[in-house]
């Protein structure tokens, strides 16, 4: 095997932020990827003609400049604006909570009657909110928390809200103004190209070896590199030594339908707790697709259990001590750099990411190129 000055490992966002940073230093790399395909969870599939967010719905948005343009150099973003509807038991709402929400919900129409019910609503909770249900309901009020909260939080977490602790939530997003856009950052879209394009550019001049787990024969990819990044789960590089950190799943059932236009917008929460998904994506609005198919995927919470696919970290005590001392197992790795979701066991946006692999690599490298 040739020598490389790094091997990467995984080929999702940190990793290909971070070789290709290598590669405008002169440096060499390897890549080893577990899955067939480059990409990590941001990776699209393509069906019908219309790129399917595989491992769920992907929109880029951010409001560091430095990542905009970064990422702006590789491809081109369209102008999509995440403006999610929220469907609970066939009535609809505007998300996130705004005026139209109020609008549909009370009848008011303007801030200070909107103001006016919330406020009438929260003061039912006095005191330090016990749980998540009293958390919501100070903040939001009664008939957003039940219609539009209690059942979606539920399903997500597979617990009662008032089983949940309230720090879960800190905050909810309440707008005054008839504003849909879910974000509040200056940058968003989706590559127009596809994600699919950003990760061939990011990984230009590397070496990539796909559907092959590093921890199986870790030897032999360290044998021939001066330094390794990893991007895998930090639990399963120290042999789960002491124990496995907790994840929650998800599953997607993804469904081709004879249909131009199924639901008229991306992304449709599914708010009320007898529905088992949460949401359903249709993946051509996220690129104002004119195909005459569609392509839906539902997306279902689930219990994760090790070998499962790891999506959302658990943040309650247990496992941030639990982290805490593999991080310090980290901290003596030599020569190893751990990074990206998975390696620092945190929920990370796709800005977030990358803004994390530029940091690592400019204390690598002195620069960003
Ligand atoms: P990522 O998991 O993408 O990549 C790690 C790679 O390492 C994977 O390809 C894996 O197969 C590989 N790997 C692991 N172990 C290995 C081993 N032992 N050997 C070889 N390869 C190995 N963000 C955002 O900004 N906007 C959004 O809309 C969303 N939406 C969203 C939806 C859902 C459901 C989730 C869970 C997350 C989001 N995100 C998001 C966050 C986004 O997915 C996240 O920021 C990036 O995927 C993180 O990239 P990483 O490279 O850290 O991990």
């Amino acid at each position: 095997m040739a020598s490389y000055d790094y091997l990467i490992v995984g080929a999702g966002l940190f990793g290909g932020v971070f070789a290709q940073q290598a590669v405008q230093n002169g440096k060499t790399c390897l890549v080893v990827e577990r899955r067939a395909k480059i990409g990590g969870n941001v990776a699209c599939d393509v069906v019908e003609g219309i790129d399917v967010h595989t491992y769920g719905a992907h929109i880029f948005h951010t409001h560091h400049d430095r990542v905009w343009d970064y990422v702006n150099r590789f491809v081109t973003f369209n102008h999509y604006i995440n403006s999610p509807v929220a469907n609970y038991r066939g009535e609809l709402y505007n998300m996130p909570f705004n005026m139209n929400t109020f609008h549909a919900m009370w009848g008011v129409n303007t801030p200070k009657e909107a103001k006016e019910k919330i406020e009438a609503q929260c003061a039912a909770i006095t005191g330090e909110p016990r749980n998540l249900e009293e958390q919501a309901i100070r903040l939001v009020g009664k008939d957003i928390y039940t219609k539009l909260v209690k059942g979606y939080t539920e399903k997500q977490w597979g617990r009662d809200c008032k089983d949940l602790p309230a720090f879960i939530i800190r905050r909810l997003p309440v707008r005054y103004t008839f504003d849909n856009n879910y974000f509040n950052d200056p940058h968003q879209g989706i590559p127009v190209e596809g994600y699919n394009a950003l990760f061939e550019k990011l990984f230009e001049g590397c070496d990539i070896i796909l559907e092959t787990d590093f921890l199986q024969d870790r030897e032999r990819w360290t044998s021939q590199v001066e330094r390794v990044v990893y991007t895998g789960t930090i639990d399963s590089y120290f042999d789960y030594c002491y124990g496995a950190l907790e994840y929650r799943s998800l599953r997607f059932e993804t469904e081709v339908l004879d249909t131009d236009n199924f639901q008229g917008v991306a992304v449709v929460n599914y708010t009320d707790r007898e529905t088992p998904y949460t949401r359903i994506i249709e993946h051509k609005h996220f690129a104002f697709g004119t195909q005459p198919k569609t392509v839906i995927s539902r997306e279902y919470p689930s219990e994760w259990k090790l070998g499962m696919e790891p999506y959302y970290p658990v943040n309650d005590e247990r496992n941030q001590k639990l982290y805490q001392k593999y991080k310090e197992l980290a901290e003596k790795e030599n020569n190893v750099l751990f990074g990206g979701r998975l390696a620092e066991y945190r929920y990370y946006d796709m800005d977030a990411v990358v803004f994390s692999a530029l940091t690592a690599a400019k204390k690598e490298f002195g620069m960003v190129k």
